[in-house]
């Protein structure tokens, strides 16, 4: 049992055990490959309902959507809107037309950088990120401001990984005409002050896109509440299919943008020479036939959060950030980065004195545990902590205090491997 002791909160996880058994990967494991899968952050595993309503589709009501005067094209289109509506209360916006589905974050982010960003982002202007991006909340924007030839803005984290509200808003100016942000850190679990953040932002007339990969999964969102913009996230992240993701922008904003892509369900009218006439949001912005089943089958993941109850989530996760943080302080010379108990959202990074990360991940792995060691696509925050890369464990409503004690177990006999003789500094994902 934990010997991870002088936690106050008991070692009981909320949900964990009692969740088990609706995600067939935990379960049917093949003999001898146990499986703690503490990558949650990469991307979750699908409880049986996100199977089941993948499939169900495919077997009842597969049809393409908005193309076809027959009933059972009619019942696809009504489902996929179904999907939608899931989505739009999931997020509390405000309209439907809101709702974009896209195959993920990535894609979302580059379908802003190349459609809003085009439209506002002009020579001489600058563009504000932060500096705990993922590489998907960084890249579509430094690549916009070389082409327009516009500055791209860093607000650094302090060395505790939490960011500034008063920097970003030194950050502003007459110039800016974007700013984009993760709403948490996929390295640290560091919760940003999305509310304060928008509110300055707003101040200056400027627009901004929260990056909600890493919140999704953990706490209800509510983008009007938060001021956001725009706001994207992955399905895959939180229990739902991979292939699919929503883009949520302000309808105003939205529907100012013109198409991403263009082809098939974007148009209203073409003629051989003349003009093309597009549809409005959403649909000019799905060009091509969409993930039907895949928006179905997260709208089943949505409701399956919502069914556990956003309360038990957050204080689930509550107690394993805890627990884990007083498992790795026990490990000696091991370091926490950041402080991922301030307001728990899943992530406990750490690293071990003298031993590469991807070690650590390898002797995990050896132990039976999932976990990410490396960079986490966010190289240039990693970079600013003075690591090689860092040890993720990342949790999901799944997980146990217990698969943390053995986590704690594993830690106390790493040991340097050949990454930490060979390739000391080397790093790659
Ligand atoms: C904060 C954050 N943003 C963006 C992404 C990219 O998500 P996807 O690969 O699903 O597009 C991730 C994935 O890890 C992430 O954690």
């Amino acid at each position: 049992m934990v010997e991870v002791v002088g936690t106050s909160l008991g070692n009981r996880a909320i949900l964990g055990e009692t969740v088990r058994a609706d995600f067939p990967i935990l379960v049917d494991r093949p003999a001898g490959e146990p499986l703690v899968y503490l990558d949650n952050a990469a991307t979750a595993q699908k409880p049986q309902r996100v199977l089941d309503a993948l499939v169900d589709h495919y077997r009842r009501d597969n049809a393409n959507v908005g193309r076809g005067y027959y009933r059972l094209s009619h019942r696809a289109t009504d489902v996929y809107e179904q999907a939608r509506a899931t989505v739009q209360s999931a997020l509390n916006a405000e309209h439907l037309d809101e709702i974009v589905f896209v195959p993920g974050t990535t894609a979302a982010l580059n379908l802003l950088a190349d459609t809003f960003g085009r439209a506002v982002v002009g020579q001489g202007d600058q563009v504000v990120v932060t500096g705990m991006e993922h590489n998907s909340n960084l890249l579509p924007w430094r690549r916009l401001c070389a082409v327009v030839g516009a500055d791209l803005v860093t607000v650094p984290a302090g060395p505790d990984g939490r960011l500034g509200v008063a920097d970003f808003a030194a950050a502003l100016g007459p110039r800016t005409r974007l700013a984009a942000v993760t709403h948490v850190s996929n390295v640290l679990g560091t919760v940003n002050p999305v509310r304060e953040l928008t509110a300055a932002a707003h101040r200056l007339d400027v627009p901004v896109v929260v990056d909600g990969a890493q919140a999704v999964p953990h706490r209800p969102v509510d983008v009007r509440d938060l001021g956001a913009d725009f706001y994207c996230f992955s399905g895959h992240k939180a229990y739902g299919p991979l292939g699919i993701g929503v883009l949520y922008g302000r309808r105003d904003l939205l529907h100012e943008l013109p198409p991403y892509q263009v082809g098939g369900g974007t148009v209203k009218g073409v003629s051989a020479t003349g003009p093309v006439a597009y549809v409005p949001a959403p649909a000019r912005l799905e060009a091509g036939t969409p993930h039907v089943a895949g928006a179905v089958a997260l709208a089943a993941a949505l409701d399956y959060l919502a069914g556990l109850g956003w309360d038990d989530i957050r204080a689930h996760d509550e107690v394993l950030v805890r627990t884990a943080v007083e498992a790795v302080a026990d490990v000696p010379g091991a370091r926490v980065i950041g402080d991922p108990a301030a307001d728990p959202s899943g992530i406990v990074s750490f690293v071990l004195d003298g031993i590469h990360p991807y070690d650590v991940g390898g002797h995990l792995d050896a132990h039976g545990v999932a976990v990410r060691s490396g960079v986490h696509c966010a190289n240039t925050f990693v970079d600013t902590f003075d690591v090689v890369g860092t040890v993720r464990l990342s949790f999901g409503v799944y997980n146990t205090v217990e698969e943390i004690d053995l986590v704690h177990r594993a830690l106390r006999t790493a040991r340097p491997g050949l990454w930490t003789r060979e390739h000391p500094t080397k790093r790659f994902l």
